[in-house]
């Protein structure tokens, strides 16, 4: 039986301060879930500090992106062996403010993502389709083309450090979240997809959470679905009340 996998984007968010007491309070209430894996994601300049604060939990730590290449002259990039050396076990790729907003690619990310599993890092390969593609019908081929493009061309082993994150562009920080039945049907088709590029064991292992728009009273719902394995979180991953009610949420 899979695990469930709720993660914490906590994005352009908290000061150094604020973070401290957000992984605290985690760190905290988490424990007390142990059958459920909980990761935060805090900014860069925070992550050290964060590990120190969730040392002896369970919370895994994940960066927000990092680069391709394992060092240069690339000003303002992060290398994967960087997050590692933080103390970080996983980095979120492909979030569409990084697909929509700056501009990448399936190519770029799956070298990127090809680099965080060479480094050591596990993956939350993130996809979804824009609203304007959902009401042209074209989600499923949306979410084929970004796992043709930015996944297909791992191994099965490198894909078994891989977590999909299911986010309909449409549902992040919107406060719109996807029916039920929208997330059961998406997931269980990134599931078969994965089963056709990788075969059963990949796609009955691999995690799949849900993002967009996951709060405390739709978590529930949403997590016990078949083909949901965790979520994504976002704003509401910013207070540790809200975060740790979904954690709880995800207890079957
Ligand atoms: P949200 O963000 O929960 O604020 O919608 C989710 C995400 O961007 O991963």
């Amino acid at each position: 039986m899979r695990p469930k996998f709720i993660a914490g984007n906590w994005k352009m968010y908290t000061s150094l301060t604020g973070a401290r007491d957000l992984a605290a309070a985690v760190a905290a209430g988490a424990s007390a879930v142990p059958e459920v894996m909980v990761a935060v994601c805090p900014p860069f300049p925070w992550l050290n500090a964060v590990k120190g604060v969730l040392a002896g939990s369970p919370v895994l730590l994940g960066g927000q992106n990092c680069h391709f290449e394992t060092e240069g002259a690339f000003t303002g990039e992060v290398a994967p062996a960087m997050l590692v050396d933080a103390g970080c076990e996983y980095v979120i790729l492909g979030h569409s403010e990084r697909r929509h907003g700056m501009g990448e690619t399936n190519a770029v990310l799956l070298k990127k993502t090809r680099a965080a599993l060479a480094a050591g890092l596990k993956v939350i390969f993130c996809i979804g389709e824009l609203l304007a593609e959902r009401e042209a019908g074209q989600t499923e081929a949306v979410l084929a083309k970004q796992l043709r493009e930015g996944v297909a061309g791992l191994t099965p082993d490198q894909m078994a450090n891989v977590v999909l994150a299911y986010e309909p562009v449409w549902a992040i920080g919107t406060g719109k979240v996807a029916t039920p039945d929208q997330a059961q049907a998406a997931h269980a088709f990134v599931r078969g997809m994965v089963r056709t590029l990788f075969g059963d064991a990949i796609a009955n292992g691999v995690l799949i959470q849900y993002g967009g728009s996951v709060k405390a009273d739709n978590a529930a719902t949403l997590l016990h679905l078949p083909d949901v394995d965790g979520a994504l979180v976002g704003g509401a991953s910013l207070k540790a009340d809200s975060f740790l009610a979904i954690v709880k949420a995800a207890v079957r």
